[in-house]
């Protein structure tokens, strides 16, 4: 089947079988190596991309549910403005970051913050709760993507909260 969507903001098309894993295309289609292959059942979420807003499991995606969609992975967002603020916020808390679930925390961020510019600390749990991290404490976690929010709104608009 012909899958026609957005990848990093950018039109792409290719020929694909239609369950085809996301997380295959996007490696050896796509040379996009950030969505890591871990489990490959949606258990620990070094996969994830951003689709349609929300994060998910590139592992658990087929082809057919990509048509018409638009996927970010790290290697996009890393691009961005937003990204710097993940960074620095997640400096500024502390979070650690070992390289092996980065890019899944940062895009748990982005999307989290993107529906809600202030995450309570349940929420922000919650939004981290498919990642399997070996480094991270849920209270550095917190205060990462506080930080963040923070870190966002002086840099667009000008003022603390
Ligand atoms: S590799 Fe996809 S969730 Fe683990
Ligand atoms: S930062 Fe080390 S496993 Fe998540």
């Amino acid at each position: 089947m012909t899958v026609n969507f957005i990848l990093n903001g950018e039109d792409v098309s290719l020929q694909t079988e239609a369950d085809a894993r996301l997380i295959d295309l996007l490696r050896k289609n796509f040379t996009l190596p950030g969505a890591k292959a871990g489990c490959l059942s949606g258990n620990c979420g070094l996969c994830f991309v951003i689709l349609n807003g929300k994060v998910v499991p590139s592992c658990l995606i087929p082809a057919f549910r990509v048509r018409g969609s638009e996927i970010i992975t790290i290697e996009g967002f890393s691009q961005t403005d937003e990204y710097q603020d993940i960074i620095a916020g997640f400096q500024e808390a502390g979070v650690a970051c070992c390289g092996y679930c980065d890019s899944a925390k940062i895009l748990a961020a982005q999307a989290l913050l993107e529906r809600r510019s202030r995450p309570g600390r349940e929420e922000i749990l919650d939004a981290f709760s498919g990642i399997i991290c070996r480094c991270t404490e849920p209270e550095s976690l917190a205060a990462g993507i506080s930080a963040t929010a923070d870190i966002r709104q002086q840099r667009r608009y000008g003022r603390g909260v």
